[in-house]
């Protein structure tokens, strides 16, 4: 396996400022990389990724994909892109479903269409295992199986991955690869405190009691800086590799239950937390994923597990440090877009 040097490149990460990106971005500019986010803060979260402004191979453009000229700007003299802009989850796609289409389907699109012909040497595209959705099958999804999208979220996430590949197949001229990624946990800059092993870890940790829906459903996940590390193998892999290709990102050992995440955050905290079970939740997605084609094609491998990561965050909650959660909860969760951010494109009129 080929890599290229990092010295040179800039990589326009859309969509820099939010939970994974700012996990991404440090990651980046650690390794000698150029490193330009374009970012509409639709949650007021500039505060997780300002102290990067004094970091000279630093830039922020804030401004919407949805933005021809905002984009230009962004991508002038980059050498890669790196695509992870829009709402984020199931949740926030249901509440804000014309905005959903116009951001995650339409905006995104038109972004995948004006690269051709700039130059660049790679895209990468964060995709989502929640694209397999509710699988009848017992045998972990491959990269090859049938894409069930149970949500609006996954539906525009299959609509993209088809864009991306049909560019490819179509012969554009930058590499393009799409990144199918488990459900993420850890300490980000921006934390997002509404994804389950976050959401469980917070709750319990905070001494609150915690209701788990289908304790026995399976998801697979993958810690912030595996999957940043995921976007630079991509970013880094021979073309040849990952032109054009999908990869399932995260670790066979990492697809829990519901139950057993409960059952880490208890061990992280020593047992003392209240959880009430409860059958038919909202959320029918069901899936274990099979990791295999990115360790085996690229060399990847994820280097946190679960259960280091819960103590992290447990300890974390438990010093305090997210004590202002009530008061923050659009900062901490991705279920309410900003004022400011609602208000101020065209296309965003008449959402609530
Ligand atoms: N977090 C996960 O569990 C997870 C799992 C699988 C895949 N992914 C993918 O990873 C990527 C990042 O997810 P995240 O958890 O960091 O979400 P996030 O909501 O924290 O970040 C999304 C960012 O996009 C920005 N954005 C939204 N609309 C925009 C617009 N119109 N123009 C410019 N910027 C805009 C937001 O301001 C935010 O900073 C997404 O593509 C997501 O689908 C995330």
């Amino acid at each position: 396996m080929s890599v290229v040097s990092a010295n040179g490149r800039t990589v326009c990460v859309i969509g820099g400022a939010g939970y994974v990106g700012n996990v991404l971005t440090r990651r980046l500019l650690g390794a000698g990389y150029h490193v330009r986010v374009l970012d509409r803060l639709i949650f007021d979260h500039g505060a997780a990724i300002a102290p990067l402004l004094e970091h000279p191979r630093f830039e922020l453009i804030v401004g919407d994909l949805r933005d021809p000229a905002a984009v230009d700007r962004a991508l002038a003299g980059a050498t890669d892109v790196a695509l992870l802009a829009g709402l984020v989850g199931d949740p926030i796609t249901a509440t804000y479903r014309e905005l959903s289409d116009s951001i995650n389907r339409d905006g995104c699109k038109a972004v995948v269409e004006s690269l051709d012909g700039r130059g660049l040497d790679r895209l990468v595209f964060t995709s989502t295992c929640s694209n397999y959705g509710l699988r009848t099958s017992d045998e972990p999804a491959t990269e090859e199986s049938e894409l069930a999208p149970v949500s609006l979220y996954a539906e525009h996430k299959v609509e993209l991955e088809r864009k991306i590949l049909a560019e490819a197949q179509r012969g554009v001229d930058y590499t393009p690869t799409v990144l199918r990624i488990s459900t993420a946990y850890g300490l980000s800059p921006r934390m997002r405190f509404d994804l389950t092993i976050s959401e469980f870890t917070r709750t319990l940790a905070a001494g609150l009691e915690l209701v788990v829906y289908d304790a026995d459903t399976w998801r697979p996940y993958c810690h912030v800086s595996d999957i940043s590390k995921a976007v630079m193998t991509a970013l880094e892999a021979s073309a040849a590799d990952v032109s054009g290709e999908v990869f399932n990102v995260g670790h066979s050992d990492e697809n829990y239950t519901k139950r057993m995440v409960v059952d880490v955050v208890q061990d992280a905290i020593g047992g003392t937390g209240k959880v009430t079970f409860e059958e038919g939740g909202r959320d029918p997605r069901n899936y274990r994923v099979n990791f295999d084609k990115i360790r085996d094609r690229l060399g990847y491998q994820p280097d946190v597990r679960v259960p280091q990561s819960v103590a992290a965050v447990a300890q974390a909650v438990q010093a305090g440090a997210y004590d202002d959660f009530d008061q923050r909860q659009s900062f901490y969760t991705n279920h309410t877009i900003s004022d400011s951010a609602l208000g101020t494109h065209p296309a965003a009129e008449g959402e609530g």
